[in-house]
């Protein structure tokens, strides 16, 4: 028996126990020595029944994901678990499988090639495949069904989504929720099962009538635009009530390959890992001190300052939000109620959970709970002299250890710190709109910020449910620098003749969640041209500048709360075009002398998605991204960069450097010397 499965005879039931830290997933010598131990349980005379369980958090959390990349590289074979799965469906006494914790996957494929599933309430299972851009690979689609009908099993493996134990056992995924002890219930229930005949999964077709999918297709070509495993996935678990078990399986695999063999997929996996890497900053160690976070304090009740305090709030920390007026005070509060009765509305939390997290706010004319936060958090308006005053105050007015967080998105945080007394306290948080919602939270160090003070604001953005990502500082950090450059190539194109909804939907068709001037209108024009208004002295002569979004913004024309910004918003805040618009563009074009054209989608493309790829290499060679996976989150989890392509530089990697660093010449432009000497060299921009 391998290290990674135990073997044990209890009560005449052997117990076959996973203990592959930290989540079980089917490494090497994890189905091998599952199929061993069922060997041995089939041979032993003192056993009647076989329990297979998972020891530590969880049951098996899937194949092993690390493998694939290996697959992929021809260093591996192609995954082949099937015949592995039908050795255990073919044992002759009754096999449970006991589950807690999560069942995905590779890990639920291997709970339905035994006779029984029992969990623990508080378990979930589920085919999460598409999350990596591929689809179950090892019988999923063809015995899932057989479980719980097609039309449950399209839905779990299309959409992805795990399914709660009650729900598992209502779909007649799971046969019995147990309360207490997981091994030991799941002991009795195999001594009750035990002499009964067995029942294969994949000798059942009674849940096997075909069901209409057509609903389903289009919510996923809906809310996966672009992806093509939840497609496969619909198509493999559809093939299920048409071909044989061994056909469907084939087909299955078939399209597993597919999928894993697809940019998609590694774009997906680089996404997965990312997410994780990003949490661990190098040059941080594991003694670096974190400081306890129990309460906060917030100046500016802002759209900002409001979502920020919603943020704190669900993750249970009590704060103070201060304003200087009491009318935008009580704005500030009431956004804070909406967003929790929305929260209620779609049944997230509970009215007392509003209720409760409500009284944990202090709202406060004067500085009341200041004095006495563990931090401090800034969002005023972004204007550097009103951020020094605001830090000279909160100086004055937290405690010894405390820390000072900006919610600045572009303004320099040494500046901002220099305002104080205490710069190793002074850290950016810039919050992502709507704070409460957004998964980014880029967590910015200036020259003199502690490492405690970036520990523990790493570890804050965990409780904050956010993905936190370290960089360093410059005009824009990480995200905004580059989306400084994308935005500008979307206004020039839209100034040499484009229209702003031409400009956004080649994007949008291309996988952006939203296009970059729908992004102006709703961040507003306005904030926009405020930035660059505190940076306009470093304008050079000769250099052409986007003015087109200053003009509107100069207009009146502050975007979606305005009603007109790129576009015009009627009251049901779908976006028209202007023609007053397209007039504000001809002119700032007659003025600098731009000179007006047709453009194709391909050109549009070209321009904005190699601007942020060039501008990301120059971010990675001054050291201000630590790694190139760091920009590929921040623009996955905070600009709705589509995930399934991997992020701006995974992009350009799997598309190419060379032919990227050619690309971004061919339009006339400087390539990055690091993009130059990573297309002549290993392709890659992480080691
Ligand atoms: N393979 C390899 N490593 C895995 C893994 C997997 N399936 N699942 C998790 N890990 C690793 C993580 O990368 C992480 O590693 P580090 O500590 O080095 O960063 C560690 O396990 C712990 O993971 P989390 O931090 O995510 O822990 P969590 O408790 O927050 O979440 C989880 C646990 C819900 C299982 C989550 O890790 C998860 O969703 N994992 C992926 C599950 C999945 O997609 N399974 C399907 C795999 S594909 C498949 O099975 C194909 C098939 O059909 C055969």
């Amino acid at each position: 028996m391998s290290e990674l499965v135990r073997y044990a005879v209890e009560e005449g039931v052997a117990v076959v126990t996973i203990d592959n830290p930290p989540v079980n997933a089917l490494s090497p010598g994890v189905p091998e020595g599952i199929e061993a131990a069922i060997a041995q349980a089939g041979a032993d005379p003192e056993a009647r029944a076989v329990v297979v369980i998972g020891a530590g958090r969880t049951f098996i959390a899937g194949a092993d994901i690390r493998e694939f990349g290996k697959i992929v590289a021809g260093e591996k074979p192609r995954l082949s678990l099937y015949g592995f799965l039908e050795r255990i469906e073919d044992c002759a006494k009754p096999v449970v499988m006991a589950i807690h914790g999560t069942a995905l996957g590779g890990g639920l494929e291997v709970a339905m090639a035994g006779h029984y599933r029992v969990a623990v309430a508080g378990a979930e299972v589920g085919q999460p495949e598409v999350k990596l851009g591929i689809i179950p690979g090892a019988a999923g689609t063809q015995r899932l069904p057989r479980l719980c009908g097609v039309a449950t099993a399209a839905r779990m493996c299309a959409l992805g989504e795990p399914v709660k134990a009650a729900g598992a056992l209502e779909a007649g995924i799971l046969d019995a929720i147990l309360d207490g002890d997981l091994r030991a219930g799941a002991i009795a229930f195999a001594r009750e099962a035990a002499g009964r005949p067995v029942r294969k999964v994949r000798e059942r077709r009674e849940k096997l009538a075909a069901a209409d999918l057509g609903p389903l297709r289009e919510k996923v070509e809906q809310r996966m635009r672009g992806q093509r495993a939840p497609l496969a996935a619909i198509d493999a678990v559809e093939a299920a009530a048409k071909l044989a078990f061994a056909e469907g399986c084939a087909f299955e695999a078939k399209l597993f390959n597919e999928c894993l063999f697809s940019p998609q997929s590694k774009a997906l996996i680089h996404i997965f890992f990312g997410e994780r890497t990003v949490g661990k900053a190098p040059g941080l160690s594991k003694e670096t001190p974190v400081a306890a976070i129990a309460s906060c304090a917030i100046v500016g009740a802002g759209t900002m300052g409001s979502g920020i305090a919603t943020a704190y709030l669900n993750a249970g920390i009590p704060v103070a939000l201060q304003e200087a007026g009491a009318e935008a005070l009580e704005a500030g509060v009431a956004r804070i109620r909406r967003n929790f009765d929305s929260a209620v509305e779609k049944c997230r939390i509970t009215p007392e959970e509003a209720k409760r997290r409500m009284s944990m706010l202090k709202p406060t004319l004067q500085w009341e709970g200041f004095g006495s936060a563990d931090i401090l958090v800034e969002a005023v308006y972004e204007n550097l002299e009103l951020k020094q005053q605001t830090f000279a105050q909160l100086d004055k007015l937290a405690k010894p250890g405390a820390i000072l967080a900006t919610n600045t998105s572009t303004l320099d945080i040494d500046r901002i710190a220099a305002a104080t007394a205490r710069p190793a306290q002074v850290i950016g948080h810039h919050f992502f709109s709507p704070a409460h919602v957004m998964r980014l939270l880029e967590i910015v160090r200036g020259r003199e910020t502690s490492a405690s003070v970036i520990a523990t604001s790493m570890e804050l953005a965990k409780r904050l449910k956010k993905v936190g990502v370290l960089v360093g500082n410059c005009r824009g950090f990480v995200g905004n620098r580059m989306f400084h450059e994308y935005m500008t190539q979307a206004v020039f194109l839209v100034e040499e003749g484009a229209e702003p909804s031409f400009v956004d939907a080649a994007l949008e068709d291309w996988g952006m969640a939203m296009g970059p001037l729908a992004v102006g209108d709703l961040a507003g024009l306005d904030v926009g041209w405020r930035i660059r208004q505190e940076f306009k002295h470093l304008e050079r002569p000769g250099v052409r500048y986007p003015r087109a979004g200053d003009r509107l913004a100069e207009m009146g024309r502050y975007g979606q709360k305005t009603g007109r910004g790129w576009y015009l918003y009627g009251a049901d805040r779908q976006r028209q075009p202007d023609p007053e618009v397209a007039e504000a563009a001809r002119e700032v074009a007659r003025e600098q002398g731009v000179a007006r054209r047709t453009h194709t989608r391909e050109e549009v493309l070209e321009r904005t998605l190699l601007s942020l790829v060039n501008e990301g290499a120059r971010l990675l060679e001054e050291g201000i991204a630590q790694r190139a996976v760091d920009i590929d989150i921040i623009y996955v989890y905070g600009y709705g960069f589509p995930a399934w392509r991997g992020g701006p530089m995974k992009w350009a990697e799997l598309e190419g450097l060379a032919g990227i660093c050619d690309r971004v010449r061919t339009l006339g432009w400087e390539p990055a010397p690091l993009l130059v000497e990573r297309a002549g060299g290993a392709g890659r921009f992480d080691a």
